[in-house]
């Protein structure tokens, strides 16, 4: 059985593997938004996300107040904590759930990288037990970071519902407010020789509503539009935020839930950041009824939340994908 929630393939939106080996080399310039949070101008700033979501189900914010410092110290945390000994890393090992550290080198179809996964909200879910003990300012910096990811992924989503004609908490409450899932991710990706066949997180989207991810300075990060993979600069001190699946399928297809996927470097170690934020896994999650009617009817079913997520992992377990 995959991971739950590996964020590995969606066999809905993949495009024939041919199609993604011929276009990898395009690697077109990135034209993905950046938007600057400090204008004063908030209606701007609401178009512009939205604007954003729709075209692109990606983007990249700067000046988004979470301290450059703090996002260092993640950076840094984190980058001990794989640079640790083996025997040191499998303390947090993955056992039966989706959390823990593990090495996923081709394995599945041809991922390369290792990775620790574990929730950071809310509170009474948290399993520290899967938190490193080592770097040991890992859980205060970590903490910190999650207070910063909770106040940004609801202003995004407030402008987001504005940007939509709904009250600013819609998006924020249809996943569950408070009781809304944050995950953290850490991919490491040690640098191969073939990156063309041997990607770092293979093309996918992500499943739940919204994630929000920093990079290490190497770039890596792909997203395919217009029939092109397209690499994501790395802008300095930004953070990317990746449309998922559930503000898809929450706007009846308004929103893109960008189809993306992270290569390795030749030479260069690469580690991203991804928080996943996810309904709560027994809420219904579908088209909200203040975006369909009689001339847009409802595109998607509503699903549990959880149910939505077995078929999706069912989904990657009936495609006969190739194994390199
Ligand atoms: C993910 C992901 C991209 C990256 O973990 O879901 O899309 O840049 N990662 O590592
Ligand atoms: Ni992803």
């Amino acid at each position: 059985m995959e991971d739950k929630r590996d964020h590995n393939t969606s066999p809905s939106s993949l495009p024939s593997l041919s199609k993604q080996l011929a276009s990898s080399t395009l690697g077109g310039s990135a034209d993905v938004p950046v938007l600057d949070l400090s204008v004063s101008d908030e209606d701007f700033l609401v178009r512009e996300v939205t604007k954003a979501s729709e075209e692109w189900g990606v983007f990249q914010v700067v000046n988004h107040g979470i301290p450059t410092e703090l996002m260092q110290q993640l950076r840094m945390a984190g980058k001990q904590f794989f640079e640790l000994p083996e025997a040191e890393k499998e303390t947090v090992a993955k056992e039966e759930d989706f959390e823990g550290f593990k090495r996923n080198y081709l394995g599945g179809i041809n991922n390369w990288d290792e990775h620790l996964f574990h929730r950071l909200s809310p509170p009474s879910i948290l399993n520290y037990k899967y938190w490193p003990k080592n770097p040991p300012q890992y859980r205060e910096v970590t903490e910190e970071y999650t207070k910063h990811m909770k106040r940004l992924t609801e202003k995004i989503l407030g402008w987001l519902s504005e940007g939509l004609g709904l009250p600013r908490e819609t998006f924020t409450q249809s996943i569950g407010g408070e009781t809304a899932e944050y995950v953290l991710r850490i991919n490491f990706y040690p640098p191969t020789q073939n990156t063309d066949l041997t990607i770092g997180a293979a093309a996918h989207t992500d499943m739940g509503a919204i994630a929000l991810l920093i990079p290490n300075e190497v770039p890596g990060l792909q997203a395919f539009k217009d029939e092109q993979w397209l690499d994501l600069n790395y802008v300095n001190s930004a953070v990317v935020v990746i449309i998922g699946d559930q503000l898809m399928r929450m706007t009846n297809g308004r929103f893109k839930n960008v189809l993306h996927r992270a290569k390795t470097d030749h030479e260069r170690l690469r580690i991203s950041w991804p928080v996943f934020v996810a309904p709560r896994a027994d809420m219904s999650v579908g088209p909200l009824p203040e975006l369909t009617g009689d001339d847009n009817p409802p595109k998607f079913e509503t699903l549990i939340y959880n149910d939505y997520i077995d078929q999706k992992i069912k989904g990657w377990a009936l495609e006969d994908l190739p194994v390199y």
